[in-house]
């Protein structure tokens, strides 16, 4: 590793407002700004993820996951996930809130492939399973869950770091179009309009049921917008929180570093709303658009 990318603590920086429990700064391992010279390292995100897999708020979102994959197998009992997307993640190489994101997505990957119907095993038995995949993928010659990430702001070392996790970089950005195969889109604080894109783009009752989405709460959006303007800018965000289609599993905040995870659900969608909903009397052929302060 560069001399000039050794760990070092890097100060905290709160996306809300309140206090760190105790006052104190997280004991996070960080990366200063390297983004001039290629040095980074693996280590340090299989680092966050040995930090992660050590908490409680880890253990509840596998929970939280177990739970949300039993209640898409109960319309579907032959539900598997086939691809993780990842949109918005932010640049991992110089953003603790992203790389710590990007070691969640990580230990989240190997969940899925090693419990594809969820688990109600021990944690112990669940945790060691993950680190056992997680090993195992740092050698290429095992199969892996197929995550894509994007986002306009990474940089060639970001990339670098993503590909040596095991991860492939979209080269095209979709803006979250991309019609469901199965999906489990990862979108932690994206914008309203990038989730506002994929429902427009699944807008059917079969597209939608396949979309899990673990980012922020639907719900909290709603109550946060002026419904006028919810529903003219987020059409679709809208309809699904209004015909209360939706079913959100609510995690944790992250205590360590509350701008990491809050406000965060894995949110799927529940059938018997969603047959309610007149999806072609609703979609609109073109894609939405949307006045720049919303962008
Ligand atoms: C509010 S930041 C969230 C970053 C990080 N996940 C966090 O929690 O701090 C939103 C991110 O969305 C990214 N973004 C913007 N347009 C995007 C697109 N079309 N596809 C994917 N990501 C996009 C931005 O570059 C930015 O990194």
């Amino acid at each position: 590793m560069n001399e000039a990318c050794e760990w070092t603590m890097i100060p905290y920086k709160r996306h809300r407002k309140g206090k760190h429990k105790n006052g104190k700064k997280p004991a996070l391992p960080c990366y200063a700004d390297c983004d001039s010279v290629k040095a980074y390292d693996c280590t340090y995100v299989y680092k966050l993820v040995t930090n992660l897999l050590a908490t409680k708020f880890c253990q509840t979102v596998i929970e939280k996951m177990s739970e949300a994959i039993k209640f898409q197998r109960q319309t579907n009992q032959h539900f598997r996930f086939e691809e993780v997307i990842c949109y918005g993640l932010g640049r991992p190489t110089t953003n603790t809130v992203s790389a710590v994101q990007l070691a969640l997505l990580k230990i989240l990957c190997s969940f899925i492939l090693k419990f594809p119907k969820g688990s109600q095993a021990d944690w112990t038995t669940i945790k060691d399973e993950i680190e056992k995949d997680i090993i195992a993928s740092k050698d290429n010659s095992t199969s892996k869950t197929k995550c894509l990430l994007f986002d306009p702001a990474f940089s060639k070392v970001d990339k670098t770091l993503i590909e040596d996790l095991g991860f492939v970089v979209m080269e095209t950005n979709e803006l979250a179009k991309r019609p469901s195969q199965k999906s489990l889109f990862y979108m932690i604080h994206c914008d309203k309009w990038l989730y506002n894109n994929l429902l427009w783009k699944n807008w059917s009752s079969h597209g939608i049921k396949n979309c899990v989405i673990v980012g922020n709460s639907f719900q909290t959006m709603y109550e946060g917008v002026p419904t006028r303007i919810f529903k003219e800018q987020f059409k679709y965000l809208y309809l699904i929180v209004e015909h209360s289609c939706l079913r959100e599993f609510t995690l944790p905040v992250w205590q360590e570093n509350d701008a990491v995870f809050n406000d965060t659900a894995i949110i799927v969608f529940n059938p018997k709303s969603l047959a309610k909903l007149d999806f072609n009397g609703t979609w609109d052929s073109i894609c939405p658009v949307y006045e720049d302060e919303f962008l």
